[in-house]
C-alpha cells in the first residue's frame, strides 16, 4: 500500500507512524485508520464526478462499513453526505452535528421511533424500501407539519456476480420494492401530500468489481424514470445507485477503478436523457467500502505458534470478534510481519488463527510470511470495512481501540473497551416482575 513505509529498523509505517509504536502505546488488537487515505478515497469519487462532466451528484458515505465520531467529522470535512440504516447509525450522525441535509436514511423495516428521529431533525431524504413505509412517513410527515423526500428503492433485477450474502439487486431480493408493485405506490404517493416523491434508488450489492453492472442499473433505473413520465406524467430529479464499488482486501480481489466507473455512469445518464430529451437526473452514489477499506491495517500481536501434521498455525490476539470476514464470508486477506519487514529470506507458510472457541475462527489459511516468533507484530491491510462496524464481545473478547494517523501523527479516537463494558447494561437486583 501506498501509505506504507519501512523504517531502517525494518519496522512498518502506516503514514509516517511506526506500527511498533502504535502497538506499544496502544495496545493490541488494533484498529489503524489513515485520514490521508480516507480523504483521499473521498476525492478519488469526487474528483471522477468533476473530471467527467457531471453537473450534479451526491456522495453519501455508506456508515454501516464504519462509523465512529471522528469519521463523522472527517466526511463532513470532505463535504459529503452520509447514509445511515437505523436510529443508531443517525443517532451518531446527529450527536456529531453532521449536517441534516446531508443524511440519506436507508433501510427495510425503519421502525416509527427511527423515521420520527429523522423527520424531527429534518434529514434530508428517506429511502422507502416498502409500501408499508410509505404510511409510516406520511403519517409522521403530517403529524409533525412536514413534507419528507422520499426516493423509492426499486430491486432492478440486476445480478451482480458476488457473493450470495451481500448480493442485493437480484429478482427475488428482501431489500426494496419489487417492479409489477412500482406503478401502483407512484399512483398511492400522489395522494399521500407529507411525501415529496424525488427519485429512485437501487442497490445491486457490494464488492462488485465490473463497471458494467452500474451501467444496466443506470439504464435500467432510468427507463424506469422515463416510463412513469409517460405513465403518471411526473418527472424525476434523482437517480441514487447505491454502493459497492469493489474492493481488493487480497490479491484475489480487483479494486473497481473509480474514475472509470463513475465516467461510464456519467456517461450513461448522457445518453438516456439525450435519447429521450429527459431532464438529466442528480445521480446518487453510496460507496461505503471503498472510502474506509484501504484506510485501515488491524494489528495483532502474535501469542501462540503450534504445529500440526499439515500446518503451521501462528494464533494471534484478536480474529473473528474484530473481524469476521473470513469466517462469514471467506474473505481472504494479507499481511505483513510489521517488525520483521526487512528479512528476504527465511519465509514459511503459515496459517493466521484467531482465538476465538471457533474453528472457523481463520483469519488467514496459509499465506508465506516471515519466520513468525511469539511477539511478532501482523499487519493486516485493507481492514477499514465492515471489522469493527461487524464486531462482537464473543467469548468476553473487547473491542479494539482505533487510532487515526496522519503523517507521522496519531491520536486514539476509539478507546479500547474495558472489562467493566461488558457489565455496564446488566442488572442484578432482585425484582421480579408478574405482569396483570
Ligand atoms: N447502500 C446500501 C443501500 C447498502 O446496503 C450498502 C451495503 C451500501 C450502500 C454500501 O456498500 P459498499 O460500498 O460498502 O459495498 N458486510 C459485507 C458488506 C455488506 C454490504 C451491505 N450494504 C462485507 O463485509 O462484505
Amino acid at each position: 500500500p501506498e501509505n506504507m513505509s519501512i523504517d531502517e529498523q525494518g519496522i512498518l509505517k502506516i503514514s509516517g507512524v511506526s506500527c511498533f509504536d502504535l502497538a506499544k502505546n496502544y495496545g493490541t488488537p488494533l484498529l489503524v485508520l489513515d485520514e490521508i487515505e480516507i480523504k483521499n478515497n473521498i476525492n478519488k469519487f469526487k474528483e471522477a464526478f468533476f473530471k467527467s462532466g457531471s453537473e450534479s451528484f451526491f456522495i453519501a458515505y455508506a456508515s454501516k462499513s464504519f462509523l465512529n465520531s471522528e469519521l463523522c467529522k472527517i466526511i463532513n470535512e470532505e463535504k459529503i453526505g452520509i447514509e445511515v440504516v437505523s436510529g443508531g447509525e443517525l443517532y451518531i450522525a446527529l450527536k456529531n452535528n453532521f449536517p441534516v441535509e446531508k443524511i440519506y436514511f436507508n433501510g427495510n423495516n425503519k421502525f416509527n421511533e427511527e423515521i420520527e428521529m429523522a423527520i424531527k431533525n429534518d434529514v434530508s431524504t428517506i429511502i422507502v424500501d416498502n409500501e408499508e413505509e410509505l404510511y409510516k412517513i406520511n403519517r409522521i410527515s403530517k403529524r409533525f407539519g412536514k413534507k419528507t423526500r422520499i426516493l423509492l428503492r426499486i430491486v432492478p433485477g440486476i445480478n451482480p456476480n458476488t457473493h450470495k450474502y451481500i448480493s442485493t439487486g437480484q429478482v427475488d431480493s428482501k431489500f426494496g420494492i419489487h417492479l409489477e408493485n412500482l406503478d401502483s405506490i407512484v399512483k398511492k404517493i400522489k395522494s399521500f401530500n407529507g411525501l415529496e416523491l424525488c427519485g429512485i434508488h437501487a442497490h445491486i450489492g457490494s464488492q462488485i468489481s465490473e463497471p458494467m453492472y452500474y451501467v444496466n442499473l443506470i439504464e435500467t433505473l432510468f427507463e424506469l424514470l422515463v416510463s412513469l413520465r409517460k405513465k403518471e406524467n411526473i418527472i424525476l430529479g434523482e437517480i441514487d445507485i447505491g454502493g459497492g464499488f469493489g474492493v481488493a482486501h487480497s490479491s484475489n480481489e480487483q479494486s473497481m477503478d473509480i474514475f472509470d466507473v463513475i465516467n461510464k455512469i456519467v456517461n450513461q445518464v448522457e445518453v438516456i436523457s439525450k435519447k429521450h430529451n429527459y431532464p438529466k437526473p442528480k445521480i446518487s452514489i453510496e460507496p461505503g467500502r471503498s472510502i474506509i477499506s484501504t484506510a485501515g491495517t488491524t494489528l495483532y500481536t502474535v501469542g501462540a505458534i503450534k504445529k500440526s501434521a499439515s500446518k503451521k498455525y501462528a494464533i494471534v490476539d484478536g480474529g473473528m470478534a474484530d473481524n469476521i470476514r473470513p469466517s462469514l464470508y471467506n474473505a481472504k486477506y494479507q499481511a505483513y510481519v510489521a517488525n520483521k519487514m526487512k528479512e528476504t529470506e527465511d519465509f514459511e507458510k503459515v496459517t493466521i488463527a484467531g482465538r476465538a472457541c471457533e474453528s472457523g475462527d481463520i483469519l488467514i489459511d496459509e499465506i508465506f510470511l516471515p519466520r513468525l516468533s511469539i511477539g511478532d507484530l501482523l499487519a493486516i491491510p485493507f481492514t477499514g470495512d465492515y471489522t469493527y462496524s461487524m464486531s462482537s464481545n464473543y467469548n468476553g473478547f473487547l473491542r479494539p481501540a482505533i487510532v487515526l494517523v496522519n503523517n507521522g501523527k496519531n491520536k486514539l479516537i476509539t478507546r479500547r473497551e474495558t472489562y467493566d463494558d461488558l457489565l455496564s447494561r446488566d442488572i442484578t437486583k432482585n425484582d421480579w416482575h408478574i405482569f396483570d
